[in-house]
């Protein structure tokens, strides 16, 4: 089956081709990191905006990619949520039309199940069951997997998510938009463990977060510690990803663990982070489980892995109709509610 995946969420417009839910034909992403910029965050008014200009040319630019025209596409797959109302309204409006004018099936997808499906495109796929750790810009979450759109939610941050602690940091310190990458790079240079910023494990033995008290942790740190150079930040944002790192790295064996899983995943823009990365390998090799993470492409907002779990849903019968709306908050792996 080939579908055509949209995905509109946040700030990235993008479209795919993917055939069976793990063949990549084509994977568009059209970032609006320069349009939000000036502002250190996104806009979600800019956003929508943005996505109107967008989305045409990009899911243009993904068929041309496949080598495909409009008659070759089976069905479409589109974020339904969760994310910023007025940027995914314009995705699924497109993505409604254009199967509605085609006559092909549409569904809508849960943008955390798409993170997760991610791994489905990679050549070293999980098999079931495993856990999942989904760290993004506005989510924390721990899985436990059991098909490709099939997930039992087991732990989740009780207030920022670890990506937007990156973003608030960052910005404390002046170091630009989208802060991650740049704390990512900056770290590297520094010492993790010349600032000892406190870890929130809550309660060691289960699996929510917080990174709330990290955040204002640094905050007061820089006002005893104003103007850093350049030496100082690099060890600043390297013991903050640190304590990020600890935390995450900790509770996603321990899932494993207390899951009686043999397999870990990390998913979302934050598994792009080198340190989370090398961190959370190095742990799960010592415990023996193998460690499933994707390529940086695959981690950041795109539609291949939207085109991937709506390859599954609509293989199990589900299509939306034409009065299928919007979701703005998760939903997912939350006992007894069922995707739309
Ligand atoms: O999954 P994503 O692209 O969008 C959401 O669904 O939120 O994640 C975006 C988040 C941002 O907070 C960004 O700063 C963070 O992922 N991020 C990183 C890195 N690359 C992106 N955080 C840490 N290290 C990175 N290399
Ligand atoms: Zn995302």
């Amino acid at each position: 089956m080939i579908v055509l995946g949209i995905e509109s969420s946040c700030d990235e417009t993008a479209a795919a081709v993917v055939v069976d839910g793990k063949t990549v034909l084509s994977s568009e992403v059209a970032t609006q990191i320069e349009i939000h910029r000036p502002y250190g965050g996104v806009v979600p008014e800019l956003a929508s905006r943005q996505h109107i200009e967008s989305v045409a040319p990009v899911v243009r630019s993904a068929l041309d990619r496949a080598g495909l025209s409009a008659d070759g596409v089976d069905a479409v797959a589109v974020t339904q949520g969760p994310g910023l109302v007025g940027a995914l309204l314009v995705g699924f409006c497109f993505a409604k039309a254009w199967a509605f004018a085609r006559g092909v099936p549409w569904v809508g997808v849960n943008h955390l199940e798409g993170h997760v499906n991610s791994l489905f495109l990679t050549e070293n796929p999980p098999s079931f069951p495993f856990v999942a750790l989904l760290v993004s810009g506005g989510h924390t979450s721990l899985y436990q997997v059991t098909g490709p759109v099939a997930m039992t939610l087991i732990g989740q941050t009780r207030d920022d998510a670890a990506g937007e602690a990156f973003d608030k940091v960052a910005k404390m310190l002046g170091l630009g938009y989208p802060g991650g990458v740049v704390i990512d790079r900056l770290g590297q240079g520094g010492n993790p463990d010349a600032i000892a910023f406190p870890r929130s494990y809550l309660d060691k033995e289960r699996f929510d977060f917080s990174f709330s008290g990290l955040k204002t942790a640094v905050s007061r740190y820089l006002q005893t510690h104003p103007e850093p150079d350049a030496a100082h930040v690099s060890d600043i944002v390297a013991g903050f990803q640190e304590a990020v790192v600890d935390v995450l790295s900790h509770k996603l064996i321990h899932a494993a663990r207390t899951c009686r899983c043999d397999q870990v995943a990390v998913v979302g823009g934050v598994a792009a982070n080198s340190r989370l990365r090398e961190r959370v390998t190095a742990a799960a090799a010592g415990q023996g489980l193998s460690v499933h993470i994707p390529p940086i492409s695959l981690c950041g907002d795109n539609a291949a892995m939207i085109a991937a779990a709506g390859y599954h849903h609509l293989s199990a019968g589900r299509c939306a109709d034409l009065g299928a709306d919007v979701f703005s908050r998760d939903r997912t792996g939350v006992a007894g509610v069922g995707f739309t």
